[in-house]
């Protein structure tokens, strides 16, 4: 990190930040990063991920018990925990020359940190204190502006993308060996350097048909008989932001390899229309439509696209979003804010889309698009939807290998939108 990116980035949230205070004409606003939480009866604790409007602040992992006091005028105020605690690790300050742009004040639980607080501030984060008070409004009026990345944000990005893709290459030559999910799995985190709970989201590993369920959360330790298809969806993260890829490999060359590959470049358009002034609920239909040729043109269902679209054929094997803002959260804040005031905006057509926005330079964001043979999804259609024109022979010899999604991590422009995620592939 060169600091002249991280003072830009501090630079730019102090004014969003003495914007806010003055809109609700506060004098101080306290951001606090949460405490452990404990499994119930038990005394140890789940992973810990600091509030993201905390760690946005700062360029290394933010632990708990941690907060920061942001006034106009005056450097941001940093307070680190001291914890007497001879059970865990020490706790120092992290070195560098970020510490010059902060007032550090290292403070033990029952410090009084808060005393010189002025009386009008604001309490952002888990469990507010007497000390400060929720501001309503307050929290939708700074999200709005995180969808925006600053370059250094962009960085922290390009970074957790390129170490993510390193475990993508090292989970497809273990499956393409025969491997289980399980050694899959710890191949990626081998090669992307994290453990299983640094991971921003946890990796879904599926092969053969468990690439048909979208959020599936096991690792089969048995290997496969007859690998076909391998979907994995997994990132990394540095300082907190968030890398979100998947890629579906496959062993053969046959009708599936086909479809993975149209997809393929399906997704690929997709991305590089990711531009600003892109309104991205229009950019989920084109992507139905496209789910739609290619039912087509790979012979899954003999309706025309129009028709298809007309009886929502290709929700069946495309049932989620395009994708999501991506940031500090995976799915990151304020995807269906339209303004800083908090106003939501819900796509009806498409009930699942995290996104509805209309792109802006630097936001980042998603392109996932899929095509799944879910068992469940299938029987309704032909419940639901008669003539639906599909090939259930077809159907039957493509659902052993599961499905497919192809996700990309996009930098929106004016013009030639970033894919940091090809560019991480191609070295
Ligand atoms: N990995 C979760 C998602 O793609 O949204
Ligand atoms: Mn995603
Ligand atoms: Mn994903």
């Amino acid at each position: 990190m060169t600091i002249s990116l991280y003072q830009e980035h501090l630079a730019t949230l102090q004014t969003r930040y003495e914007k806010a205070m003055q809109h609700f004409q506060i004098d101080a606003i306290v951001l606090a990063s949460g405490d452990k939480s404990y499994y119930f009866q038990d005394d140890h604790t789940a992973p810990f991920h600091a509030y993201s409007g905390a760690q946005q602040w700062l360029p290394f992992t933010l632990s708990a018990e941690t907060y920061l006091v942001i006034q106009a005028g005056t450097k941001p105020r940093l307070v680190w925990p001291i914890r007497d605690d001879f059970w865990h690790a020490p706790n120092p300050v992290p070195e560098g020359e970020w510490q010059n742009e902060w007032q550090i004040s290292p403070a033990r639980k029952d410090d009084a940190w808060f005393s010189s607080l002025p009386e009008k501030c604001a309490w952002l984060g888990p469990k507010p204190q007497p000390f400060a008070r929720t501001v309503n409004g307050l929290n939708a009026y700074v999200d709005f502006s995180k969808a925006v990345k600053t370059p250094f944000e962009i960085n922290a990005m390009r970074l957790s993308t390129e170490r993510a893709v390193k475990g993508h290459l090292a989970a497809k030559d273990a499956f393409l060996a025969g491997m289980s999910e399980l050694e899959v799995h710890l191949a990626f985190l081998k090669a992307s350097q994290q453990t299983a709970a640094q991971e921003p989201y946890p990796g879904i590993v599926g092969i053969n048909d468990h690439a048909a369920v979208l959020h599936y959360e096991h690792k089969d330790f048995n290997r496969s008989a007859r690998p076909l298809t391998l979907l994995i969806d997994a990132g990394a993260s540095e300082h907190g932001y968030a890398s979100d890829i998947t890629r579906t490999f496959v062993r053969h060359n046959d009708e599936f390899s086909a479809l993975v590959d149209s997809l393929d470049r399906m997704e690929q358009g997709l991305a590089r229309s990711a531009m600003s002034g892109v309104d991205y609920r229009e950019l989920h239909q084109d992507t139905l439509e496209g789910i739609a040729g290619l039912l087509n043109e790979h012979k899954i269902c003999r309706l025309s696209p129009e028709e298809q679209m007309a009886k929502g054929i290709p929700q069946v094997f495309f049932p989620h979003g395009l994708g999501h803002l991506l940031g500090l959260q995976v799915h990151d804040v304020g995807g269906f804010q339209i303004d800083e005031l908090g106003t939501t905006r819900k796509d009806e057509k498409a009930p699942f889309l995290r996104l509805t926005r209309t792109l802006e330079e630097n936001m980042v964001i998603t392109i996932e698009p899929g095509l799944y043979f879910i068992p469940m999804l299938l029987e309704k259609m032909q419940a639901d939807i008669p003539q639906h024109g599909c090939d259930l022979a077809l159907i039957e010899r493509f659902k052993p290998y599961g499905g497919i999604r192809i996700e990309d991590n996009v930098v929106v422009q004016d013009d030639v939108p970033v894919n940091l995620t090809r560019n991480a592939f191609q070295g």
